[in-house]
């Protein structure tokens, strides 16, 4: 019998648990939130996903930052790591123009304060990848923050440190997708520091939750892009009228079974490997 630990909390997707002072379990549930609302339908396997491709990139990228990966448990969905103390920030790094920072572009022609050329469109490409930190909010949605504010909040020194990992990372995994006919447009990062003080990535790395992957076909710049997150479900829960406050609306099967098998696309697509492979033997996505 694997060890349990006592439980520390659960997060919107994850319960967190305590092995011992230095190590944690967290556990990938099926849980799905849109809006920051948790939704009362699962969408089955969607935590294995999320959690086979964490491990993925963690045995890929540990020569870059170290992270807090210790193992990986045969449930598929969850992870034995390093505790460690996490930064009060986390940073997006984005590739092309999406989401809020398309909203920010419109509104300020800049990004988060990175100014930018005039006459982009909506998903266009940007002249070079940007970092934009973002406070961690307890309860509701993260607010993106100036640089200096991070820089403030975690000092100068680790700040630089974190861009840099940051942008790594973000270089290593867009550059692994476009092979696989994938596009990183963007992906958000959490770090912390271990009983050393050293810089470690925690949390989920580069899955479809922290992330928005498109399809590298048909890529056209000039509106949104289809991808292979949580969009599909938003676009249903929107057609609802839904105001977007708790309870959400369950989701109906037809919605679930497309919303899996884009998780599962995008697993399939990213490591190379079968998913069907991935449950019966999850460690494959750490050779
Ligand atoms: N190695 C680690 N040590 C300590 N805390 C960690 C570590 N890795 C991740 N965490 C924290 O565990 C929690 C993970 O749970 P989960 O992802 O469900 O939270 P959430 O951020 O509320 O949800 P969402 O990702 O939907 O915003 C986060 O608060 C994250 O900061
Ligand atoms: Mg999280």
């Amino acid at each position: 019998m694997p060890e349990a630990g006592v439980h520390l909390g659960s997060g919107k997707v994850r319960e967190l648990y305590a092995l011992d002072e230095a190590r944690l379990l967290l556990t990938a549930s099926d849980r799905i939130s849109t809006f920051d609302v948790i939704l009362p339908t699962e969408i089955p396997d969607k935590g294995r996903v999320l959690t086979g491709l964490s491990a993925f990139w963690f045995a890929r990228t540990s020569d870059l930052v170290p992270n807090h990966l210790l193992a990986l448990r045969d449930d598929g969905r969850t992870l034995e790591c390093r505790r460690l103390v996490m930064l009060p920030i986390e940073v997006v790094v984005r590739g092309y123009l999406a989401g809020s920072g398309w909203k920010d572009y419109l509104a300020t022609g800049a990004v988060c304060g990175h100014a930018l050329p005039a006459g982009l469109r909506e998903s266009d490409r940007l002249p070079q990848p940007l970092l934009t930190p973002a406070t961690k909010a307890e309860s509701g949605h993260d607010e993106n923050i100036a640089a200096a504010t991070a820089a403030r909040l975690v000092g100068d020194g680790l700040y630089g440190e974190v861009e840099r990992v940051a942008l790594a990372l973000y270089r290593f995994a867009a550059a692994h997708a476009e092979a696989r006919g994938i596009i990183l447009a963007d992906t958000k990062f959490e770090l912390g520091l271990d009983s050393e003080g050293t810089l470690v990535l925690g949390d989920e790395a580069l899955t479809p939750d922290s992330s928005r992957f498109w399809p590298a076909l048909g890529f056209a710049p000039g509106g949104p892009q289809p991808s292979y997150d949580k969009q599909y479900v938003r676009d249903y829960c929107e057609s609802l009228g839904w105001d977007k406050t708790d309870p959400g609306p369950e989701i109906p099967a037809g919605v679930v079974a497309g919303t899996r098998a884009r998780y599962i696309e995008a697993f399939e697509l990213l490591t190379g490997i079968a998913f069907a492979d991935y449950l019966a033997d999850p460690q494959v996505v750490l050779r």
